[in-house]
């Protein structure tokens, strides 16, 4: 419940002072990768969750007893995070670590190292609709305004964790830089086995047809959000409220469809276009 109120400025922007503080930022722009390392980095709202599930049970060769037991944020903490530095583990062994930070704060780290990255990204209109309602639902972040405000503080970057369009940027331009894979949870919603068999190759983890049936059961939304492990009904109604939103909200493709005006659409898409003119990051969704 500390520091509900407050927030961070770091690396040009807003942070929530609730999971942040300037020492656990200090702490996590000093962290050194090792090999092994698994990095998982998105911007808010675009599949973490549920990319720390696939990737726990690749780890676990589809045994669901450490999803089913241990909170995400446990067994893949943020880096940025107050609670990281006891969280983390220093033995031996893969560690799956979380985080939202710009590029610009990791990337020299990383690159250091011979850490794995696994950047997922996802339609921003989406993403939008998706942080709109987490805006109401946590009590550590400020008041969403209506809708239509949102979107445009969300396109203008004025959110908590920034810009989207200098994250998904950042992050992509180092491609040739960092052992990394992009995924779209576009694709990951298309084709979930498809994803998972992607990224046990990219893992190094060779894995039985019968592991990824596993793997693709309990990652499925039905399932994640009955899983207290992930949908975040663990953290008590003064933090997290779900009878203003659930956290595994509907877990849709499109459902900006259903939030935008036509106008609204028109604009986003006029500076998307202007924004990721040199971006030639292939996604497979188009933005209908
Ligand atoms: P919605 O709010 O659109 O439902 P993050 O983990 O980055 O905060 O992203 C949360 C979003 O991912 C939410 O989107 C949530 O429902 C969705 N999500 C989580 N697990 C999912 C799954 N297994 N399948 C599809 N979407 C999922």
């Amino acid at each position: 419940m500390d520091r509900m109120d407050v927030t961070e400025e770091f690396a040009g922007i807003q942070l929530p002072g609730h999971l942040h503080t300037p020492e656990s930022l200090q702490y996590a722009q000093e962290f050194e990768f090792r090999e092994g390392d698994v990095v998982i980095v998105t911007y808010p709202k675009s599949g973490t969750t549920w990319m720390q599930e696939i990737v726990t049970l690749i780890y676990s060769k589809g045994d669901p007893t450490i999803a089913t037991s241990v909170p995400n944020w446990m067994r893949a903490p943020w880096l940025e995070h107050t609670y990281f530095k006891d969280t983390i583990k220093n033995e031996e062994g893969p560690r799956i670590i979380t985080t939202h930070l710009p590029s610009d704060i990791l990337a020299p780290a990383l690159q250091k190292s011979k850490a794995k990255v696994v950047y997922i990204v996802r339609n921003p209109k989406d993403v939008a609709v998706s942080f709109y309602y987490f805006h109401k639902m946590a009590k550590f972040f400020p008041d969403s305004g209506a809708f239509p405000e949102f979107v445009e503080r969300f396109l203008e970057g004025k959110v908590y964790y920034g810009s989207w369009f200098d994250h998904v940027k950042g992050w992509y331009n180092q491609k040739k830089n960092l052992d990394v894979i992009y995924l779209t949870y576009e694709s990951m919603h298309k084709d979930l086995r498809r994803s998972i068999k992607k990224l046990c190759a990219f893992l190094g983890c060779p894995m039985y047809s019968e592991e990824v049936d596993k793997i693709e059961q309990h990652c499925k939304f039905a399932v994640m959000s009955q899983n207290a492990m992930v949908n975040y009904t663990l953290i008590p109604t003064e933090i997290l409220d779900h009878e203003k939103s659930k956290f595994m909200r509907k877990g849709v493709v499109g459902d900006w469809k259903n939030h935008f005006t036509d106008e609204q659409n028109e604009d986003f898409e006029k500076i998307y276009k202007e924004k990721m003119l040199d971006c030639d990051l292939q996604v497979v969704w188009n933005l209908d």
